[in-house]
């Protein structure tokens, strides 16, 4: 992320609108001071985080990615005027509001073992020994203020110490990897990779397979899908087009396993 407006001001103290090539404000918007790195910016109350940087003139070379929420490379901490607390959030998602003063966190240099999944035990011994500093957690919670999912970052963390692998990839489930709960921790604990560790395990050796999914994986290494597949790569676009504007959809609130398409050959 850079700053493309550093000649927009030269005086950090003076509140001014911002310029640049996403600054066309809309009819009627309403205007909120927000303070970016220190410095001041009028920008849209409706705005969300990244939009209100981007409109004050920032580009997001890193730091932003599918801006849905989902990615975790936005977190951002933030005070609120007037309040003590610090604040987190994603950028792509939390709404600016007055007087924000605003940081983001776009990577935290946390510890990351390396392993290989297909060599690794599938106890919870295996973890600690990547991770030992799983032990040096206080149980202070700091982490679980901090995530931006809700995730129960202190309980997955707690559930890994008791050894109970599934219950920590089920907790850690949310996860996005944004690395706030890691920023917080005075234990110095990585909870983000720890937790992948865990839910990495817990799907490869702990879950019990679908047996729908391997019979599906089964009818398409059989060739089941072949020949569909082959029709579909020869259409032109429009013969595509058609097809997908045509095709059986599933009817939107349909209550769970009532509906089933007129076409079932290839379910
Ligand atoms: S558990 Fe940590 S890394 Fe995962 S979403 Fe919450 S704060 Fe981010
Ligand atoms: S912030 Fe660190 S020390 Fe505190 S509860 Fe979370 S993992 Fe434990
Ligand atoms: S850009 Fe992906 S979570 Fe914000």
């Amino acid at each position: 992320m850079s700053d493309a407006q550093t000649a927009q001001t030269k005086n950090t103290s003076t509140q001014q609108m911002a310029t640049g090539d996403r600054a066309i404000l809309p009819e009627g918007a309403k205007t909120i001071p927000i303070y970016v790195m220190g410095k001041k910016y009028e920008v849209p109350e409706t705005l969300t985080i990244m939009k209100a940087m981007e409109f004050a003139g920032f580009k997001f070379l890193r730091g932003c990615g599918c801006r849905g929420g989902i990615c975790g490379a936005c977190p951002t901490v933030y005070r609120k005027e007037g309040d003590y607390k610090l604040h987190f959030g994603l950028a792509c998602q939390t709404v600016v509001e007055p007087n924000m003063y605003l940081a983001q966190l776009p990577f935290y240099p946390a510890n990351r073992a390396s392993y290989k999944l297909d060599e690794i035990e599938p106890t919870a011994e295996a973890i600690f020994a990547l991770y030992p500093e799983l032990f040096r957690c206080v149980a202070c919670n700091n982490c679980t203020k901090a995530c931006p999912m809700g995730v129960e970052v202190l309980d997955y963390i707690s559930a890994l110490k008791q050894g109970d692998i599934a219950k920590a990839a089920k907790l850690s489930f949310d996860c996005i990897q944004c690395g706030l709960c890691a920023s917080r921790c005075m234990g110095e604990l990585p909870q983000y990779h720890i937790a992948q560790l865990a839910r990495r395990i817990y799907g490869k050796y702990i879950q019990p397979g679908a047996e729908h999914l391997q019979k599906r994986v089964g009818q398409i290494e059989a060739g089941r899908y072949d020949e569909m597949l082959g029709n579909l790569t020869e259409m032109n676009k429009e013969e595509l087009a058609k097809l997908y504007k045509e095709r059986e959809r599933e009817p939107d609130f349909a209550p769970l396993g009532t509906w089933m398409p007129k076409d079932t050959q290839y379910l």
